[in-house]
């Protein structure tokens, strides 16, 4: 299987689904080898004319694609799969885009031997910055990650790993771009709170939001180095992060990704 040859079909074309439509289209993938389905006429009509996109009923997406990219609900993922599942022949590659649905939970409802390969990416794939991570189901081959990589890489950043790291991966940086947007949102507020113009505020932290992640991306240094660095003895920045760490911030994070890798086990429970 090679990229751009096989028709790549986005089962349940949402948020993700368009962002990965759109990413494909931005890499070259010829548009007469997308297709999309959605549920909702409205959605269909949209997707069309945004991207000339042909949105078509599931079971055409599954006889027509040779690549299903299901980025349903993870609720919805088994009546999404009581449908094509039987229709679905064993040679179809199935990239799943659903949080915590693991890749025996299509296995079971798919032909015998049916290759799927467990994706999860994030938002910045709006902007060619995704954190995309990769793992292979029971009878997914290396030409089968070899092209999902192939699909995702245009978007952003790729890594492979064991299925069983998937739901720590969802945390991280599947929901990860949420923690960094409330992070610049209180930052923002607290610039406000010191008399500075919302405008201002906002323009300040932005841009030291992305000079810091590109330090951190460019650098190659830990980030315990890049903020030591900041941090002068008897200077602001120490004033800063006792406060920080009085009100328990690194506390909260571990927390709070352990919350959002249990709740992608309890979504996974529940859809099935
Ligand atoms: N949003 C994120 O940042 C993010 C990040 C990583 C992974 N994910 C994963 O990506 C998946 C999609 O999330 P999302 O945020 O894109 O959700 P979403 O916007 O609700 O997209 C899902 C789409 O699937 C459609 N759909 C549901 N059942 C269908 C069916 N049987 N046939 C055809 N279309 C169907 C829905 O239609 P309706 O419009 O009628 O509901 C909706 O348009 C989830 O599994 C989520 O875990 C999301």
């Amino acid at each position: 299987m090679s990229a751009g040859v096989h028709t790549v079909a986005v089962i349940g074309a949402g948020k993700i689904g368009e962002l990965m439509l759109s990413g494909l289209l931005r890499s070259g993938w010829p548009v007469d080898r997308l297709l999309a389905t959605a549920r909702r006429p409205a959605r269909a009509e949209e997707l069309t004319a945004r991207y000339g996109v042909r949105v078509v009923d599931n079971l055409t997406a599954v006889d027509e694609a040779a690549v299903l990219a299901v980025s349903v609900k993870p609720q919805d993922a088994a009546a999404l799969l009581d449908e094509i599942g039987p229709k679905v022949p064993a040679d179809k590659l199935v990239i799943s885009l659903c949080a915590g649905l693991p890749t025996s939970f299509f296995n079971r409802r798919l032909p015998d031997g049916t290759p799927v390969v467990r994706v999860m990416t994030n938002t910045p794939a709006l902007v060619d910055e995704a954190m995309t991570a990769i793992s292979a189901g029971a009878y997914a081959t290396g030409a089968h990650l070899a092209l999902a990589e192939e699909m995702f890489k245009p978007l952003g950043q790729t890594i492979r790993v064991p299925e069983s790291q998937q739901d720590a991966v969802t945390a991280l940086s599947g929901s990860g771009p949420a923690y960094f947007y409330l992070l610049v949102e209180a930052m923002i507020d607290a610039g406000i709170l010191l008399g500075l113009p919302r405008q201002v505020a906002h323009e300040l932290i932005v841009q030291t939001a992305i000079g810091s992640a590109v330090m951190l991306r460019d650098s190659g240094e830990h980030p315990v180095k890049l903020r030591e660095a900041v941090t002068s003895p008897a200077g602001t920045t120490i004033s800063a992060i006792r406060e920080l760490e009085k009100h328990g911030v690194r506390a909260a994070l571990l927390a709070a990704l352990e919350a959002a890798r249990d709740r992608a086990r309890e979504l996974a429970a529940q859809a099935d």
